[in-house]
C-alpha cells in the first residue's frame, strides 16, 4: 500500500466533543493498515489564525502570507496529507471563525504557491485529490450540522479535492451529532456512559468515516498511478503525479 497520511483537524478552541469524535475517526483511519497509515491530530486550540486582509501578498510571494501566525504550520501539514478529517463544533449554524480564517487563507496561498512552482497552471489550482471527511456536532438537534458539513464539502471542492462520507444510515454527507442540550466539553462522553443511542451512532459514524476516507485515498492513489500516462498530458495533474511518484518509492 502507498503510505497514506491522515491529518485530523479539530476546529474547536477547546479540547472537547469535537476532539473526542476526531480521535474516533483517526482510530478508524489507522485501522485500515496500521503500518501504512500515519496519523496526526492538529487542534486549533491556543492557535491564532488572523483573517485574510485581501492584500494579495501571498499571490506575489510563493504563497507566503503577510500575517505571522499559526497559518503556515497548518497549511504545510494540510498539503502533506492525503486524507483530511475535520471535526468541528457548530457555531452560529456554520464553521467556527478560526477555521474559516484558515480556510480563506489556504485557498489564496495555494494560488501563489503553485503559480511559482508550476507556471503552466498559472491562476489555477492543480488537482489535489485530498480526501476530505467532515464531522460537525452541536448542542441541539436541528441546529446547523448539515450547513456546517456543506461548508466543508464546498471547501473540499474548491481545493480540487474529494469529499467523502461514511455509511448510511449514520452518515449521509458526513457525521452530524448533538450533545442533547449539554454545553459541557465532555457532554458526548457522558452520554456514551449513559448508553445514549444517538451519541453511540455518532461515534460509530466517526470511526467509519475515518476508515472510508483512507480506503478512498488508496483507490485514488492507485488510480492516479495507473492512469499517469494519460494524465501527464495535462499540467493540472503534474504536482499530484510528481508527489505520487515520490510516495510510490516509499511503498510499504
Ligand atoms: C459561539 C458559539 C456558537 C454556537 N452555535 C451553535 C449552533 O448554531 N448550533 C448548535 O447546535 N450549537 C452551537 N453551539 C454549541 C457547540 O456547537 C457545542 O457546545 C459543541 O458541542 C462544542 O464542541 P466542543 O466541545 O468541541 O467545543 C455554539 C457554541 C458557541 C460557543
Amino acid at each position: 500500500m502507498i503510505p497514506t497520511k491522515a491529518l485530523g483537524i479539530c476546529g474547536s478552541p477547546r479540547k472537547g466533543n469535537s476532539y473526542f469524535l476526531l480521535k474516533k475517526a483517526i482510530e478508524g483511519a489507522k485501522k485500515v493498515n496500521p503500518k501504512a497509515v500515519k496519523t496526526e491530530i492538529y487542534s486549533i486550540k491556543g492557535k491564532t489564525f488572523h483573517p485574510c486582509i485581501a492584500c494579495s501578498y501571498c499571490v506575489k510571494h510563493e504563497g507566503q502570507c503577510i500575517h505571522r501566525d499559526d497559518f503556515e504550520e497548518l497549511r504545510d501539514k494540510w498539503l502533506k496529507a492525503d486524507v483530511i478529517l475535520y471535526s468541528v463544533p457548530v457555531y452560529h449554524m456554520g464553521i467556527p471563525g478560526q477555521l474559516k480564517c484558515f480556510i480563506d487563507r489556504l485557498g489564496n496561498s495555494m494560488f501563489g504557491m503553485f503559480r511559482s512552482k508550476f507556471p503552466a497552471i498559472k491562476d489555477n489550482l492543480p488537482k489535489m485529490f485530498k480526501i476530505i471527511g467532515s464531522i460537525a456536532q452541536g448542542i441541539h438537534i436541528f441546529s446547523g450540522q448539515e450547513h456546517t458539513i456543506t461548508n466543508l464539502i464546498n471547501h473540499a471542492l474548491i481545493m480540487q479535492s474529494i469529499p467523502v462520507t461514511g455509511d448510511l444510515w449514520e452518515s449521509y454527507i458526513g457525521v452530524g451529532g448533538w450533545t442533547s442540550n449539554v454545553i459541557e466539553k465532555d457532554g458526548l462522553e457522558k452520554l456514551i456512559q449513559k448508553g445514549d443511542m444517538s451519541a453511540e451512532a455518532t461515534i460509530r459514524a466517526s470511526q467509519v468515516l475515518g476508515r472510508r476516507a483512507v480506503e478512498l485515498a488508496m483507490i485514488i492513489q492507485s488510480g492516479l498511478l495507473a492512469c499517469k500516462d494519460i494524465l501527464k498530458e495535462e499540467p493540472i495533474y503534474h504536482p499530484l503525479l510528481t508527489w505520487m511518484e515520490e510516495k510510490k518509492k516509499r511503498l510499504v
